[in-house]
């Protein structure tokens, strides 16, 4: 492959220019007025599938928005690989906080900006023009690919694990290749061999059938905000530990060997303070900023609310509280026993003054990646050959259901070889892709399946 650098270096302004027009789609999958968006998307996605030279690319329907999947399989005797991304994307609000549209995408100092430019529109992208740069200077893959391009990952990917029990012929490889993930800094190769879990919950606490006048009342009722509040103070310890019984049993502890080797990791604490305004850090104690958002689960309110938070005063005692409370989970940690450990821990707090309601949004399980394989060598040598740097290996804070549903389903490992970072605003306002990372990410993912090709 010897000119496909220069190949993607010739005609990056064409691929930003189609990444453009890509970001343009609203495909937000929370939201029921976007529904139509989100099929737009999906046949754009197989129409550059087809456009980059694969011989099938299919919209599949699925109980949830649909699935795009595509292949090229005419290597016979070589390995498969499966490219897996979502083209849904989160909501934009508080939208007035942006500054530039968030669906007309705009490039400002070699960074495009538009919601879904990181995560995962312009890293997916990226597969999408590897497998054209090979087909338009080689003419041939070097192995047969297969993209599974979902639109609910921002949901939690209800559809997927449905849709791969089902088409687990369809899906077979030997590898599944994921660009969602973060590189540690910028222009620094990396792989992830973590993700963690996660398990969502909601409270409500009812109080009185009705708000009630806060003078006439206060002092002989219970105040569902009040008693909300307790019930989440309770749920860490001064340690920062999470105080549920049975939280971290099934947790697998840190090696030495793994935390040596994550202090070598270059961070510095008061960059990072800088970077998110605050003058502390908080967490477990016991471990490093980097173990606490990796390898370590936590808890957070998402958000909490209940009664008056209009302007000016108004003197009540709230009938209703709720708040969104998730878990990150570490690898071997259930978030069915987690849901129910909550659960538990809710109604064993709340007082008979209130009544409580704790149901389960979504869940997934964590994963952790080998980093003896063949693959793993093969996407290490791709990346630092891309970047001419030594790749470093981190486990990542965030979630991707699939994830672990594919090594459930079809016995295959990932290779997260994202090309984000995290200061790039994923879920936030002005959320943006650097795009030299775009470009050396089409160059990376070329070279892996040469890499991976080799017997
Ligand atoms: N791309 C992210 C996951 C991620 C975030 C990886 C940060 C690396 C760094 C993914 O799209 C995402 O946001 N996942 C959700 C999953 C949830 C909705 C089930 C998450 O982690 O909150
Ligand atoms: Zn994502």
């Amino acid at each position: 492959m010897a000119n496909l650098e220069q190949h993607v270096n010739q005609n990056i302004e064409k691929y930003i220019g189609e990444l453009t027009e890509y970001l343009r789609f609203p495909s937000i999958s929370t939201l029921p007025e976007n529904r139509d968006d989100i099929n737009k998307c999906a046949a754009f996605t197989a129409e550059k599938m087809l456009e980059a030279g694969l011989d099938r690319a299919e919209v599949m329907q699925t109980a949830g928005h649909p699935v795009v999947y595509g292949e090229r399989l005419r290597v016979e005797g070589a390995p498969t690989v499966l490219i897996y991304g979502h083209y849904d994307v989160q909501p934009v609000d508080p939208v007035e906080l942006w500054h530039s549209e968030p669906f007309n995408p705009v490039i400002k100092d070699g960074k495009i900006y538009a919601r879904g430019a990181t995560d995962d529109k312009g890293q997916l992208y990226m597969h999408i023009k590897a497998v054209q740069s090979i087909m338009q200077t080689v003419g041939e893959l070097p192995l047969n690919v297969k993209f599974i391009i979902e639109g609910e990952e921002e949901i939690g990917s209800p559809s997927l694990e449905p849709f791969l029990k089902a088409n687990k012929e369809l899906l077979k490889c030997d590898v599944v290749l994921v660009s969602d993930t973060a590189l540690f800094a910028p222009m620094l190769p990396t792989l992830t061999y973590g993700l963690r879990g996660l398990c969502y919950m909601e409270v409500e606490i009812t109080g009185p059938s009705r708000d009630l006048h806060s003078g006439t009342f206060g002092g002989a009722v219970a105040n569902p905000v009040n008693i909300l509040s307790q019930i989440i103070a309770k749920m860490h310890d001064e340690d920062g530990k999470v105080a549920i019984p049975g939280f971290y049993d099934d947790v697998v502890p840190l090696t030495e060997l793994e935390r040596n080797k994550l202090a070598l990791l270059e961070f510095s604490e008061e960059e990072y303070k800088n970077h998110l305004n605050v003058d502390e850090l908080w967490g477990e104690k016991g471990y490093t900023v980097i173990e606490r958002t990796g390898a370590r689960p936590t808890l957070d309110c998402n958000g909490i609310w209940g009664g008056f938070s209009g302007a000016g005063a108004k003197t009540i005692i709230p009938s209703k509280a709720s708040a969104k409370i998730s878990m990150r989970l570490v690898a071997n940690q259930d978030p069915v026993k987690t849901a129910q450990q909550f659960k538990d821990f809710v109604e064993s707090v709340a007082p008979k003054s209130v009544k409580v309601k704790v149901s389960e949004v979504h869940g997934a399980e964590a994963c952790l990646v080998p980093l003896e394989s063949k693959a793993i060598t093969a996407a290490t040598n791709a990346l630092s050959r891309a970047f001419g740097k030594d790749t470093v290996y981190i486990r990542e804070g965030g979630s991707i259901p699939v994830v672990a549903k594919f090594k459930k389903y079809l016995g295959a490992d990932a290779v997260l070889m994202g090309l984000g970072l995290n200061t790039e605003n994923l879920h936030s306002p002005d959320e943006h892709f650097d795009l030299n990372h775009f470009r050396l990410g089409i160059i990376s993912s070329a070279w892996f399946m040469e890499e991976y090709a080799k017997k």
